[in-house]
């Protein structure tokens, strides 16, 4: 029977020590068909474990689901990374942070106020025991014990940074997590991880279940601190940080090579295990990307590059190069190298049909009439948008809200008139007088994932209010663009495709949809620049590429391969605020944007 076993100095695998020198890969910010290609460039690395998180609600788009289909196949993954002579590691959460949108909660679980959010209340955990029996599913029949890849799963996620609830109650928490995952067949090693303080240590584990850290720099230090509350076993980093995330608006983030090298040398040297968070970023698709609000609402982009050793595309970088040098020294690496990434084609894309957004929300969604603004919540908007509309009359002056998550656009009788925004704390616009039917196309940019607030509501928070009254009597219509398959709904795109072909590189007032066809190498990646459009969102053959935005710091969307046809690839952007060209730049290589050197 094999075994893996946390002993007093070291992690046992059939009873023979085990350094793990893992890395971070997320399927599910991975196009499924690279996940063999990716899995295989960790172990030419060096690496001999992969780790990733399971996002809870990309399992579980609403309640009652769990979906294993195509990118959410975690068992298909597993296998993938067990027939390349990998072990894995499995963090199921229930959160996760992440970056990702609600740290992977589903927002349908606290459409009542009255859930828990990380606390051992009776309806989240509830919820918790579904989610882990269908977790558990998948990966019990895969533990090492039962022949397969899994080594470890980890109980929460940096819990020690969550909340204040008394000790006794976390731990009662914790508890009863623990006690989930063993009767639903978990029965390889349990661990946490928190952030490399003593607070968080204190705070983030249980004395039964193994305590790990997370930093990315000073090394002896931080296993110093977490000796001081893991006393006996292998010190292990679970997120060796060796890059970091971006928010729009902000520069892109790197870290030297040399640094993250001469770090992870010193990790290796204590006899530490370490898991690089990330190995491999990949893409936040669709509307998966998280949020940070520390006072400051702060989206995430749609790149999830991470400055990773692997990059977005799956190239190997400088880091890739110089972590392997470093993993050599302490273990054997394979002489293969992976080939370096070809240029991507290069091309111009006139996108020459456009309807405006107003003319297809009638194919999105159906109105619901609400005597008071509802929140996206309320009428079942997990991500994406919801127009709100109602009427005003000449005096009403000014439109205000208590809060708007995140940002709406506001129009009367179709004409832009302002904007509303969480990020600038904007929650008033001045309207034009005279009576008219005032819409409000509100976006949720991404639910925060750190942090107490996690699990709030999106849309209008509070009374929608004038200079003289409240707003009431709202048609509220949630935008639903992909169809249950996960592609954008057909209607959609056949309404472009039969739209007159505008001219050539014209400005175009958003919001508007807009669509253009090419030919190009099939299976070859791309990437997509939109200089001179402003905020929005692109599909690419139906599916949801993610956002874009003229903020910054991310210049171009990166399609992956496995999406890209000969003849007749389809783009639809929907385009939020105006371009200044009606075409799309198809360019070599990703553009994350400028660093703060
Ligand atoms: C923490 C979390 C991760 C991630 C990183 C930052 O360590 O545990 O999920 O959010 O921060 O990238």
């Amino acid at each position: 029977m094999p075994s893996f076993d946390i002993g007093d100095e070291d992690f046992l695998l059939d009873g023979r020590p085990l350094q793990i020198v893992s890395g971070a890969l997320h399927y599910f910010r991975v196009h499924p068909d690279q996940w063999a290609d990716r899995l295989r460039k960790a172990r030419l690395m060096g690496l001999n474990t992969i780790e990733t998180y399971v996002a809870w609600n990309f399992h579980a788009p609403a309640r009652g689901e769990f979906r294993t289909d195509g990118p959410r196949d975690l068992g298909r993954f597993l296998d993938l990374a067990a027939a390349e002579g990998l072990h894995t590691i499995v963090r199921p959460g229930p959160y996760i942070c992440a970056e990702w949108t609600g740290g992977g909660l589903p927002a349908w679980l606290f459409t009542d106020p009255t859930v828990g959010v990380r606390r051992a209340e009776p309806q989240f955990l509830a919820a918790i025991e579904d989610y882990y029996a269908a977790v558990a599913g998948i990966v019990a029949p895969r533990q090492v014990t039962a022949g397969g890849p899994v080594l470890m799963v980890q109980v929460e996620n940096e819990y020690g940074a969550y909340g204040d609830d008394p000790l006794a109650e976390r731990q009662h928490y914790l508890r009863t997590l623990t006690a989930m995952l063993r009767h639903h067949g978990i029965d390889v090693p349990l661990f946490t991880s928190d952030q490399a303080n003593d607070e968080h240590l204190a705070r983030g584990g249980l004395p039964e279940l193994h305590r790990t850290a997370n930093f990315g720099s000073r090394t002896t230090e931080r296993l110093a601190t977490l000796r001081r509350h893991q006393p006996t076993g292998p010190l292990m980093c679970t997120e060796f940080w060796d890059g970091w995330f971006d928010s729009w608006g902000l520069h892109h983030h790197v870290t030297a090579p040399e640094a993250n090298a001469a770090d992870l040398d010193a990790l290796l040297a204590a006899g530490a295990s370490v898991n690089l968070y990330m190995f491999h970023g990949g893409t936040n698709f669709g509307f998966t990307s998280g949020a940070n609000d520390k006072g400051t609402y702060r989206p995430l982009t749609t790149s999830y590059d991470y400055d990773a050793p692997l990059a977005e595309h799956g190239a190997p970088t400088a880091k890739f190069h110089a972590l392997r040098t470093v993993i050599a020294r302490h273990r054997p690496v394979p002489d293969e190298l992976p080939t370096e990434a070809s240029p991507a084609p290069e091309l111009t894309v006139s996108l020459d049909r456009h309807v405006p957004l107003d003319e297809v929300v009638g194919l999105l969604g159906t109105a619901q009439r609400f005597e008071h603004a509802p929140t996206h919540d309320d009428v079942a908007a997990w991500d994406g948008f919801v127009r709100y509309r109602t009427h005003i009359t000449a005096d009403d002056a000014v439109l205000v809200v208590d809060e708007v998550r995140d940002r709406a656009l506001v129009a009367l009788d179709g004409e832009p008139v302002g904007l509303l925004d969480r990020t600038t704390h904007t929650t008033a616009v001045a309207l034009p007088a005279r009576a008219g039917e005032l819409t409000l196309l509100v976006e949720d940019a991404g639910r925060v994932n750190y942090g107490p607030r996690i699990g709030e509501p999106k849309g209008l928070i509070g009374p929608a209010r004038t200079a003289r009254r409240e707003l009431t009597g709202w048609d509220v219509t949630p935008l639903r663009f992909d169809d249950d398959g996960g592609t954008l709904r057909e209607e959609v795109t056949a309404a472009l495709r039969a739209a007159a072909p505008s001219g050539a590189d014209v400005p175009l007032p958003g919001p508007v949809l807009v669509h253009g066809t090419f030919a190009s190498a099939e299976g070859a990646d791309h990437f997509l620049a939109l200089d001179g459009w402003a905020k929005g969102v692109v599909w690419f053959n139906g599916f949801c590429l993610g956002r874009y935005w003229s903020a910054g710091p991310t210049r171009t969307l990166y399609v992956p391969g496995p999406l890209v046809r000969a003849t007749g690839n389809e783009i639809v952007v929907l385009e939020l605020h105006g371009t200044r060209r009606s075409t799309a730049q198809l360019v070599a290589g990703p553009g994350l944007g400028p660093t703060e050197e």
